[in-house]
């Protein structure tokens, strides 16, 4: 099983959003059996809630299924369960180095995705702008399947 797991600040805006796309994304491409994905955030504020209600709103928008997100704080653990950590902008790059160090490859979604000029997912929670972080996360997670596949021999 190749473990996946989605990185950012408060875990209730853009790394649910990026779970709950690549986990689409993963069973639209009949993988669900060898890719396991989950999310978590840098910090504890919001331990155990559901997502921003912006962000259930793009998911429903796009008929994309919200269903197991609930907000975890990241753990130096999560650099030795899983095999790739991917963080949504630099900021969760630092505070995820700063916990700790694993075998876990760390990595930057839009740092994967050579087109674009943005390298930080923008944050909607102070943006307001979901639809943004939608079509860059989705973006992301369309190459981040790639590299997957690649890597895996998937
Ligand atoms: P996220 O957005 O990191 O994409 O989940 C945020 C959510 C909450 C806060 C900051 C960012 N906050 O300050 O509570």
């Amino acid at each position: 099983m190749v473990k996946v797991l989605f990185v950012c600040l408060g875990n209730i805006c853009r790394s649910p959003m990026a779970e709950a796309i690549f986990r689409d994304l993963v069973k639209k491409n009949q993988l669900s059996e060898k890719i396991s994905i989950d999310s978590a955030g840098t910090s504890g504020w919001h331990i155990g809630n559901p997502p921003h209600k912006g962000t259930l709103k793009i998911l429903k928008k796009y008929k994309i299924s919200e269903q197991g997100l609930k907000a975890r704080q990241f753990t130096a653990d999560d650099l030795y369960t899983f095999d790739y950590i991917v963080v949504m902008d630099d900021k969760n790059l630092d505070d995820v180095k700063r916990i700790g160090e694993g075998p876990a490859k760390v990595l930057r979604l839009l740092d994967i995705v050579e087109a674009s000029e943005r390298k930080n997912v923008p944050d909607p929670y102070h943006t307001g702008d979901f639809e943004e972080t939608y079509e860059l996360v989705t973006k992301g997670c369309d190459v981040l399947l790639q590299l997957i596949k690649e890597e895996h021999q998937l």
